[in-house]
């Protein structure tokens, strides 16, 4: 699908992308890039982070991988430094990367609430404290006039109860409630915007296809009037939408 934005609306733009190798994340790094911005990946595999930087690179993206895990504070703090030292500054960070599995309350063990929450939600907020420093005006590389801007992927599921989902709405919760504050906070003190994006399901995701048996999704596809579900190109449409000046005024939640 051809893309309702210019080219060239994050010429000079620096974005780094946590999970941004696989999935959503990976069609946010894909659209980002060819809208003009330098793309760092970060995540946990490096098969994975390799793949979708030569893939990357192979449309003609300035893109680089790096490997580091949310939940480990000097991986954040490395990985936000190679990313500033290698294209001179960071503009965009983009909290994509998230655990999930499908478990009945009752056999979840408290590692693994724990392992989600840790992933999802002191992820993402590890990853914007360590941001800070780079994306407040007047940082390193970057004109004075305007902060950076962060976008939280979140989801649906905590807004009413989902099935053998109590860790990641638990999660997910947080996330949103976390966007908020910065929005808050660091909107008023230092003219960064922090937007979510709350994708619904949407399809050829790992969270689609681990979470949404045949039969569900059959039912989902019968209900949505129009008969069809969510795709990763809206969600980075939603995500380009936010961090260029089309957005310039959002900051805190858009649901998807
Ligand atoms: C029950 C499980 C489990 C499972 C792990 N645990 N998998 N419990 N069922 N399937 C428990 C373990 O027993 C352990 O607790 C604890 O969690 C930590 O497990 P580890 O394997 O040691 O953790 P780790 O290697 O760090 O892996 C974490 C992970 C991750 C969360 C399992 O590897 C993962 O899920 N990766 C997939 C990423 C993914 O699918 N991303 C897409 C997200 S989609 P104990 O007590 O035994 O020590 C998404 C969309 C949401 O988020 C919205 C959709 C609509």
């Amino acid at each position: 699908m051809e893309s309702p934005f210019k080219a060239d609306i994050l010429k000079g733009k620096v974005a780094l992308l946590t999970g941004g190798a696989s999935g959503i994340g990976y069609e946010i790094s894909l659209q980002l890039g060819k809208h003009g911005a330098c793309i760092a990946v970060m995540g946990r595999r490096k098969h994975v982070i390799d793949s979708a930087v030569e893939t990357l690179q192979s449309q003609g993206i300035h893109a680089i991988g790096l490997e580091g895990d949310v939940r480990k504070r000097d991986d954040a703090a490395r990985v936000l430094e190679s990313t500033v030292k290698h294209f001179g500054r960071l503009d965009i960070l983009v909290n994509a990367a998230a655990g999930n599995f499908l478990v009945p309350s009752e056999d979840l063990s408290p590692n693994g609430f724990r392992t989600v929450i840790d992933i999802d939600a002191v992820g993402t907020f590890t990853m914007c404290h360590e941001a800070l420093k780079y994306l407040k005006k007047g940082a390193s590389g970057k004109d004075s006039s305007v902060g950076g801007t962060i976008i939280n992927i979140s989801a649906t599921l905590h807004y009413t109860a989902t099935w053998y989902q109590i860790h990641v709405s638990a999660a997910k919760a947080a996330v949103d409630s976390l966007t908020r504050s910065l929005a808050l906070e660091w909107g008023t003190d230092y003219d960064i915007r922090v937007n979510g994006i709350a994708p619904g399901p949407i399809e050829d995701t790992a969270g689609f296809s681990k979470l949404l048996p045949q039969e569900i999704l059959s039912k989902l596809k019968e209900q949505t009037l129009v008969s069809k579900v969510g795709q990763k190109w809206d969600i980075a449409m939603a995500a380009l939408y936010l961090v260029s000046n089309a957005g310039y005024h959002s900051n805190s939640l858009l649901e998807v």
